[in-house]
């Protein structure tokens, strides 16, 4: 088999019989793509990269002073040494309060058209503000955030040279952020340099792993293209957590989700679990459903799943093995996932080709900080 230009079985199957648009809430240019390198970073016309705009947002990555009391910043949950997320399960909060997800990593998020574990962003420069600001995670204030930002001569001095602002202005900083954020990428794994023609790249168990991958294991129906995602949305049963359940600070975020999402007054006070999709949509249909995550960098990136249900590739390969699981809204449970009946070797051999994903860490240091002076 030429692995570079094996199509999905679904990508194969759509392209044969066009699905109606309204059978899926997914558009059909959301067609599965075969796997293959991860080609140029897509840039947005109205804010190109330049080398002092990427060196401005990594000082603004970094900065706790954009959020409400200046002390957390976005490498806080988004550390380097935790694969660009937050090691525990659920992610840490804005303080006195924990989050409601698991964290995410930036790695590669540059080449994603749908943002967050639902797709509520559709491009950096959209979910940077939504991160800063919400409540449980930067809290942070727009005017409030500019202030300092103009209080802090570096940054203003950087702001006026880079987007022209006489006074800082926190669209500026989302832009600046977004564009430290599209050099956080990773396109020389040894699954990159396979596909670019080194069949040395991968070791031969790797390659079953891979045989495994697009076959028995049918991983390809959702994890395709170069970012091993179809972004589109599944419920697969991941079971939630019953520590979570039992821990007041997590119910009590979970319960102002369900506030600020606009849910029904008896869902608020009853709904035991993450919903996921139906935030957005409403539609009862879309209960539990999540978006298909890329799956590079996931060697740095455990624990997995939107509630970190599983931490490490041998607890996540038994869960597929099984079919998958049940969970509060197991009637949307895609009928995708089957056992897969795979032996002992090939749950190795699959893991190994996941470590294939990763590549070398991407490490970097907390850069040093421009200090706050009164205006001149
Ligand atoms: C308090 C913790 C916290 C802070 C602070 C935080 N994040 Fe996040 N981030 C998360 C969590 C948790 C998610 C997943 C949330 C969800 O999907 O509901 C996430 C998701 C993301 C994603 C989406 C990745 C993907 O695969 O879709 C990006 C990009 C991101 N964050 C960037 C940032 C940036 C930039 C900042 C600073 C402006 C920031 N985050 C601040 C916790 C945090
Ligand atoms: C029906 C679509 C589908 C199939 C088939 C599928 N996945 Fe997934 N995968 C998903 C979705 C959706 C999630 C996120 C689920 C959640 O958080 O509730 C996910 C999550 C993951 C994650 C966690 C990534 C992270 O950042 O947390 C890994 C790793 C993974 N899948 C690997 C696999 C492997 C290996 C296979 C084949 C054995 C496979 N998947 C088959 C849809 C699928």
């Amino acid at each position: 088999m030429n692995f570079l230009t094996t199509i999905s079985r679904a990508g194969f199957l759509a392209s044969i019989f066009l699905v109606p648009a309204f059978l899926s809430s997914n558009a059909l240019a959301d067609q599965n793509l075969p796997l293959a390198a991860l080609g140029a970073v897509p840039v947005p016309a109205d804010n190109p990269q330049t080398s002092a705009k990427v060196a401005l947002g990594k000082l603004l990555f970094f900065d706790p002073r954009l959020g409400g009391d200046a002390s957390v910043s976005c490498a806080d949950c988004h550390a380097p040494k935790q694969g660009w997320g937050f090691a525990d399960p659920i992610s840490r909060g804005y303080p006195g309060a924990i989050h409601w997800r698991n964290s995410q990593t930036v790695v590669n998020a540059a080449y994603l058209g749908k943002l967050f574990w639902v797709g509520a962003a559709k491009s950096l420069e959209a979910q940077a503000p939504s991160a800063a600001k919400g409540a449980v995670s930067g809290n942070g204030e727009a005017d409030m955030m500019e202030a300092r930002l103009a209080f802090i001569p570096e940054y203003a001095k950087q702001f006026r040279a880079i987007f022209g602002d006489r006074w800082p202005r926190i669209s500026s900083a989302w832009k600046a952020i977004a564009a430290f954020e599209r050099t956080l990428i990773h396109d020389q794994t040894p699954f990159d340099k396979f596909m670019r023609g080194d069949k040395t790249a991968l070791s031969a168990e790797q390659q079953r792993g891979l045989k495994l991958f697009q076959g028995k294991a049918n991983c390809i129906e959702c994890h395709n293209g170069p970012l091993l995602t179809d972004q589109k949305y599944y419920n697969l049963g991941v079971p939630r957590a019953e520590a979570w359940l039992n821990s007041g600070l997590a119910q009590i975020t979970f319960r102002y989700e369900q506030y600020a999402k606009g849910v029904t007054e008896d869902m608020y006070r009853t709904i035991k679990d993450d919903a996921g999709l139906y935030y957005r949509t409403k539609q009862k249909r879309d209960k539990g459903k999540f978006r298909t995550p890329p799956l590079r960098y996931t060697a740095y990136s455990a624990p997995f799943m939107h509630n970190g249900s599983f931490f490490d590739f041998g607890e996540l390969i038994e869960f597929y093995n099984q079919g998958g699981g049940t969970n509060e809204f197991s009637a949307n449970k895609t009928k995708l996932l089957k056992p897969l009946n795979l032996s002992d070797e090939e749950k190795e051999n699959l893991a190994a080709f996941l470590e294939s994903l990763s590549g070398e860490e991407i490490k970097m240091q907390t850069p040093k900080l421009p200090p706050y002076a009164p205006l001149d």
